[in-house]
């Protein structure tokens, strides 16, 4: 199974850390997000990932180097836009996975796609329940799990539906046929719509999801992913005198004496001074972040 994989937004939520660090490189428990995408996919039987890159590509690539496949958009084309740039570049011609590249989640994709195949569907939308979906795509389907609406960012309370896009799908080729080539398209605004009623199905996962695009998601991905009691890299030298307590702290930190750091995240090589407290915060070197 090929998997195209969506790495090419900016991440301006989380700026500034993703002014020098692409969104899908950032750390969760102090591994490259993307590191985490990846095992989740192959634990599903995905053989083959193509990157959908955008914004800063070679730190990813330095990174992943010949594990992965890269297609890098000449502007950026919009969600849509950017799968069916990738698919025709990897000349895909079988059923495939998409997902966004922010999406921390254990989901059941081996069950999406053996729902996707027993439906006949042309594309399926993973979903997740939230209690607030004006952040997401809502996703309203019928007793079968055909899709009769999609609405990307519904105004607050607008709707009683609280199903949402969790960022993944299985999609046939010809899907891609509705996406023309050389111009932004949106798949939430653009091509959801036009395949409401025609094939586009959906099914609820019950996994962990977490989004990992905003500062509060990116903070709470962290601490969901870190062992009990925290993680503190080896390289990091933490004064016997502070006090960290179910946080993650990167390598090559110093946390001084007198400092108490709780629920947190310092990025690599960032310095928590003496007597300085931090609660649920995220913090990176001098110039990157303090949220
Ligand atoms: N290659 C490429 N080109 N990638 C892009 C582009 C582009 O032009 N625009 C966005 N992306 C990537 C981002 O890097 C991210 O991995 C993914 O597409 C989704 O973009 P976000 O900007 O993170 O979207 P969102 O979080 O507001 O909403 C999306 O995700 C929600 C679930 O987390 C939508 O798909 C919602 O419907 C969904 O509920
Ligand atoms: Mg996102």
């Amino acid at each position: 199974m090929i998997a195209v994989v969506l790495v090419g937004g900016e991440g301006t939520r989380l700026r500034p850390l993703t002014y020098t660090t692409p969104k899908p490189m950032l750390p969760i428990a102090n591994r490259p997000f993307l590191e985490h995408q990846v095992e989740h996919l192959r634990s599903h039987g995905v053989d083959r990932i193509v990157l959908a890159c955008g914004y800063k590509p070679d730190a990813i690539r330095a990174h992943f180097g010949d594990e992965l496949d890269y297609v890098v958009e000449p502007e950026p084309l919009g969600t849509g836009g950017a799968i069916a740039f990738a698919a025709r570049e990897a000349a895909i011609d079988e059923t495939f996975v998409a997902c966004n590249g922010d999406v921390l989640t254990d989901l059941d994709l081996t069950g999406l796609v053996a729902f996707h195949r027993d439906r006949g569907a042309r594309m399926t939308i993973a979903l997740h329940p939230v209690d607030d979906p004006s952040r997401y795509g809502v996703v309203a389907t019928d007793g079968d799990g055909a899709v009769t609406a999609f609405i990307e960012k519904p105004p607050p309370g607008s709707t009683p539906v609280r199903t949402i896009n969790a960022g993944t799908y299985v999609a046939e080729p010809g899907v891609l046929d509705l996406v023309p080539p050389g111009r932004s398209v949106s798949v939430e605004y653009d091509v959801f719509p036009q395949l409401v009623g025609e094939g586009l199905c959906a099914l609820a996962d019950e996994g962990a999801w977490i989004d990992i695009g905003t500062p509060a998601s990116y903070l709470a991905a962290n601490l969901e992913r870190m062992p009990p009691g925290g993680l503190v890299d080896p390289t990091a030298v933490v004064d016997p005198k502070a006090v960290v307590e179910g946080s993650v702290i990167g390598p090559g930190c110093r946390i001084e004496a007198g400092a108490h750091v709780h629920g947190s995240v310092v990025l690599a090589g960032a310095l928590v001074p003496a007597g300085v407290t931090m609660d649920n915060l995220v913090v990176g070197r001098t110039g990157e972040s303090v949220w």
